[in-house]
């Protein structure tokens, strides 16, 4: 697995208005949407493109579009949601799929509870949108069941990361192709699960608390 943690000041700075308890939902929401316009420039990295020839005004040369089939989205619902418009800010042809991941208050597993997504992920590459890694639970859940489908590869973008999650969610995908991307590893998580130093809950914070 590889793991790539941002080191840009401007992510810092809208990381620090992030975690900042003071912002509203709002800029909240705004700073997610920017985050992770500028996370995803990383996490396409290795999207796969095929060459084009195209006409200039000044003569024939060639170029590249991103192949098919096209790269497939997938938040995870809620917070997951909250990052979904800066992500086909970048990628507007990419395909949009829905996961609703749950902890099963019983099991503590993660089950699902929604899904739309298509059935054949052969040769998919796909990026997972999930705000929290905190145990890595759902976001574990969330890649076991694209790479059922099929899918080639799977990019997770998360705006924090507890090493905890990291640890979880690298002994799970064991040499499966999965990439995360950070915009901060964060220092752990505490006994409620929450990550230190962190934003709090990221779907309360983004929408309000329901
Ligand atoms: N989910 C959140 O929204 N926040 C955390 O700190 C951990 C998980």
């Amino acid at each position: 697995m590889r793991v790539h943690v941002a080191d840009h000041p401007l992510i810092t700075h809208k990381l620090t208005v992030l975690r900042d308890k003071r912002t509203p939902s709002p800029v909240f929401r705004q700073l997610t949407e920017e985050l992770v316009t500028l996370l995803a420039y990383e996490a396409t990295r290795a999207v796969r493109v095929e060459d084009v020839e195209i006409q200039t005004p000044v003569t024939t040369t060639v170029g590249v579009r991103i192949a098919d089939p096209k790269p497939l989205v997938v938040p995870i619902l809620r917070a997951g949601l909250g990052m979904l418009e800066g992500m086909v800010k970048l990628l507007p042809t990419a395909e949009v799929g829905f996961l609703g991941m749950a902890r099963n208050e019983e099991t503590f597993e993660p089950t699902t509870y929604a899904e739309r997504l298509p059935e054949d992920l052969s040769d998919r590459q796909c990026f997972v949108l999930d705000p929290m890694l905190a145990t890595g639970g759902s976001l574990g859940a969330a890649i076991d069941f694209l790479f059922a489908r099929g899918a080639q590869d799977v990019t997770a973008i998360c705006i924090l990361g507890a090493p905890e999650g990291v640890a979880a969610i690298e002994k799970q995908v064991g040499d499966r192709d999965v990439t995360l991307v950070l915009g901060s590893l964060d220092e752990r998580l505490n006994e409620k699960g929450y990550i230190v130093p962190g934003l709090g809950d990221a779907g309360d914070r983004l929408y309000g608390t329901v």
